[in-house]
């Protein structure tokens, strides 16, 4: 895209309290058109509550979201349930456990959303399920029960389900840190799919090496701000602050005993 192209999604002094404990402390972003933009930091530093803020989920209680052709929503305002309904119709979230319906098969899991919310004709929302379902290849599974499907089978049936709902940006919670180590492969390969497909998406994730491959930003959150952000080879081997620094030192060795320093 043109560097003057309103972004996507641009994101202004986001903040966020739990009672006393201020969670989000001015977060600032913005999402271009096609791009991915990596979430990485220590637990707790605010990283899902940016994803649940921009999806609708949580309510910040200062701050601007707004979508290129709408809605702008400030928070700092009185917030009408339409514009939190507007908000919440643009992007789709992918969580770290899948949350299908337990009782629903594959295909109303996934048809679910299309057809309740957005008012998709039945037989039209089969069919987008279907295609979508062999997209990620899992069309022999269209009848099944969540509980008769493998970890990363559940997660990819996740990622359709956001799929169906024709969101303008994806939304990624930790997508495959709930799997066993061999079923992460098979999520990621979708992932990046997607972004090779042009998909806006934001993802949490620790994967480092995924990340380096599809990101086009790394925003590095610590206690509720962003300390540091850039393209990933430069964040990953030049990071320029000692707090990036010892995050991403713990993270790629995190089998190492203390330092022998
Ligand atoms: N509904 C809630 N009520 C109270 N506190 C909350 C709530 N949701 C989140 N918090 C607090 O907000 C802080 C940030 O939580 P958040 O889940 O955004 O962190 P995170 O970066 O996603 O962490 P993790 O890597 O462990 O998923 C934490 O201190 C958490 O305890
Ligand atoms: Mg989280």
């Amino acid at each position: 895209m043109s560097p003057t192209e309103t972004p996507l999604l641009q994101v202004t002094g986001l903040q966020k309290s739990f009672g006393t404990n201020r969670v989000l402390d001015g977060v600032d972003l913005e999402v271009r058109r096609g791009d991915v933009l990596v979430l990485i930091g220590p637990s707790g530093s605010g990283k899902t509550t940016v994803l649940r803020c921009l999806n609708g989920l949580e309510t910040p209680d200062a701050g601007v979201v707004a979508f290129a052709d709408g809605p702008r929503v400030d928070f700092a305002g009185k917030v009408a349930k339409t514009d939190r309904a507007a908000l919440r119709d643009r992007s789709a979230m992918v969580f770290q456990h899948h949350n299908l319906f337990p009782h629903l098969t594959v295909i109303q899991n996934v048809i679910e959303g299309p057809v309740q919310a957005h008012g998709v004709p039945r037989a039209e929302a089969i069919a987008t399920a279907e295609r979508l379902l062999a997209r990620v290849g899992l069309a022999e599974k269209r009848d099944a029960y969540p509980s008769e499907l493998s970890g990363g089978q559940q997660q990819r049936v996740g990622i359709v389900r956001a799929l169906a709902l024709e969101p303008d940006l994806l939304l990624f919670d930790e997508p495959t840190s709930a799997l066993d180590p061999e079923l992460v492969g098979e999520v990621l390969k979708v992932l990046r799919e997607l972004a090779n497909e042009g998909w806006t998406m934001v993802i949490v994730t620790h994967e480092l090496g995924f990340a380096r491959e599809v990101a086009d930003e790394v925003l590095f959150f610590d206690e509720g701000v962003i300390v540091e952000r850039g393209a990933p080879e430069t964040l990953f081997t030049r990071p320029e602050k000692e707090r990036t620094r010892r995050f991403l030192d713990r993270l790629l060795r995190p089998l190492d005993g203390p330092d022998p320093a």
